[in-house]
């Protein structure tokens, strides 16, 4: 037994050394892949910002805006008038709609909207943006503004979170 004692030492200290060597040499890959990936997310997601950045000035990014607001409404500002509702217009009319708003701050869509709109506009906006789109003397958002108010609340938090990751 007394003879054996150094093997067994020898033995405990070369499965220590193996065991150190496996599990510490896996540790480092992982925390070094975890980081990697939370960079590539990072990026990738900042690369996306960018890119609605430059979208963001066109007429297509304002016409796509304001069908969101026609269908899911509005709750993000503070206005006399209070929040709006989505659905005040049906989701097929809404594009068309949009197109009329789009005109109010001298835009165009691509395609001509139906003569319709501009009375669907009046039955159902107006009474709140008013028939010039002005909105009431500000107790409602103006439309006729060439960016509205929620594209250029976009923009800042576009442009923070890029400066941010840089
Ligand atoms: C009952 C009143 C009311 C009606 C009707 C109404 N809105 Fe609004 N609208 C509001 C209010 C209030 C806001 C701002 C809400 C907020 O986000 O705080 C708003 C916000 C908006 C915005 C965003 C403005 C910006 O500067 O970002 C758009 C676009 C808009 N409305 C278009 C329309 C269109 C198009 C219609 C008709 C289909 C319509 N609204 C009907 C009250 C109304």
């Amino acid at each position: 037994m007394q003879k054996s004692l150094p093997y067994l030492a020898i033995l405990i200290v070369l499965i220590y050394a193996i065991y150190n060597a496996k599990f510490r040499h896996v540790k480092k890959i992982e925390t070094k892949t975890v980081s990697n990936y939370t960079k590539h997310i990072k990026e990738h997601t900042t690369s996306h910002y960018e890119e609605e950045l430059l979208k963001l000035q066109t007429t297509q990014y304002a016409r796509q805006y304001i069908i969101n607001v026609i269908n899911h409404g509005s709750k993000q500002f503070d206005f006399k008038g209070g929040e709006m509702e989505g659905g005040f217009a049906s989701k097929k009319d809404a594009p068309k709609i949009a197109c009329y708003v789009l005109e109010l701050s001298g835009k165009q869509c691509k395609e001509p909207y139906p003569k319709d709109a501009a009375m669907f506009y009046s039955s159902i906006c107006a009474g709140c943006h008013g028939d010039d789109g002005k909105g009431l003397g500000g107790t409602y958002p103006d439309l006729t503004k060439s960016k509205l108010l929620g594209i250029e609340k976009r923009e800042m938090f576009l442009k923070s979170m890029i400066t941010r990751s840089k």
